[in-house]
């Protein structure tokens, strides 16, 4: 007989990671990371091939932008290369202090507070905002780091069809919670490059004494006049509206930040783990994103040119026969539905020298599997000519 300590697992940790990726496989849902060198948008080096990116978040073309390399370059030489230490403890640097009221400025919030990036900054925000005894009404496509967040905060999370306000009101309504109530959703949907029904959100919010947050990576630098995002799009007041941005799409760096009321971002700061337990981010980043901001409100024919490109793609995929939103975003899903498909078309256009990589699920909804084609300013007519040509050929070829 076998003692305790001669315990052997039917499952070994090798047959486990093995089993794994090949069930990833068989599914077509494997991913594995595929190197990108020397990037200048829109062309970059993937795995040694020449491309024209499709599919960056970089939708100004600030990350290889000479004044961000600048400010970031004179940060290096005169801070370092670390903040050395956590915000609380000796990394609050004071260009953090720059940075946020910058940030405040743009989202027309009483202050600002950043993160180490998008993704840490809903941790921290979600999680600080509501904990066991609240409810938490999150749109179902709403990015995996609120999904997460969600999870994280043990709220009661109740996930409404997508944009479908007359849940969101038939929720609020039936659902009292003990404490606190939550609406959380993406300002642009990431994949989908649809926008929130924030106006109606933010009424029914009011309505109903709940707090409304919108997750504006998407959005900040692309909508609205001064490129402030999705609440300047609808030309709504962020009175009462938490607004979390990122600096690492748009904006061209890395970061997230929250524009909120001063006494928010007072208790984020005492309250936030994700801020209060890492480490403050470097110099050149932080003067990066400063710069980014300032490029972002002077330099207004970045947006211009995006939109105009963004015009021209929609007529070039309605040409193709694809049906195209009327979303001003420079997101275009491609949906083909099978990953296999999905696959398949993706390397005929790295085979041509397009980069579009698949997008599958868990990412999207099963079935929804897609092109994630995106656009930045630093995109020409000609090269949009050179997709619809690639994406023309092949639908011709009958796939
Ligand atoms: C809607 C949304 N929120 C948050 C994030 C996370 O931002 P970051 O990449 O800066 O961590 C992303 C990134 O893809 C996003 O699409």
């Amino acid at each position: 007989m076998k003692s305790a300590r001669e315990f052997s697992p039917s499952i070994t940790w090798a047959n486990f990671f093995h089993d794994y990726l090949q069930d990833l496989q068989a599914k077509d849902l494997l991913r594995s990371l595929v190197p990108v060198q020397a990037a200048a948008l829109p062309r970059a080096i993937v795995d040694g091939k020449e491309v024209i990116l499709f599919s960056t978040n970089d939708y100004l073309g600030l990350a290889s932008d000479a004044r961000l390399k600048r400010a970031a370059a004179s940060a290096v030489e005169k801070w370092g290369t670390g903040s050395g230490g956590s915000r609380l403890i000796s990394g609050n640097l004071s260009l953090y202090a720059e940075l946020e009221s910058e940030c405040a400025k743009l989202k027309e919030a009483e202050a600002a507070l950043v993160f180490s990036s998008g993704y840490t900054t809903n941790i921290g925000v979600i999680c600080s905002l509501a904990g066991p005894d609240d409810l938490i009404l999150s749109d179902q496509l709403n990015h995996a780091s609120i999904v997460d967040a969600c999870k994280l905060s043990r709220s009661t999370v109740l996930v409404y069809p997508h944009c479908d306000t007359e849940a969101v009101g038939s929720l609020l309504k039936a659902n009292k919670p003990k404490g606190k109530t939550l609406v959380v959703t993406d300002g642009v949907f990431s994949m989908d490059g649809d926008l929130a029904p924030v106006p109606e959100l933010l009424q029914l919010c009011r309505r109903h004494g709940a707090l409304l947050m919108v997750d504006d990576a998407h959005g900040t630098g692309v909508l609205g006049p001064r490129g402030a995002g999705t609440l300047e799009h609808f030309g709504l007041e962020p009175d009462g509206v938490i607004q979390v941005g990122t600096f690492s799409k748009a904006l061209g760096s890395l970061g997230g930040f929250v524009a909120c009321k001063a006494v928010e971002a007072r208790y984020l700061v005492n309250k936030a783990r994700s801020l209060i337990y890492s480490t403050a981010l470097p110099p050149a980043v932080l003067a990066a994103n400063i710069e980014a901001l300032r490029v972002v409100k002077e330099d207004t024919g970045l947006r211009f040119r995006l939109k105009k490109l963004t015009r021209q793609m929609k007529k070039g995929l309605s040409s193709l026969g694809f049906s195209v939103s009327d979303q001003p975003t420079p997101i275009f899903p491609l949906i083909i539905g099978s990953s296999r498909e999905a696959l398949r078309l993706s390397h005929y256009l790295f085979d041509k020298g397009v980069f579009a990589p698949a997008i599958r699920p868990p990412t999207v909804p099963r079935g929804q599997s897609r092109l994630r084609i995106s656009l930045s300013a630093a995109h020409r007519q000609e090269d949009i000519d050179r997709l619809m040509g690639v994406l023309s050929r092949y639908f011709r070829r009958g796939a």
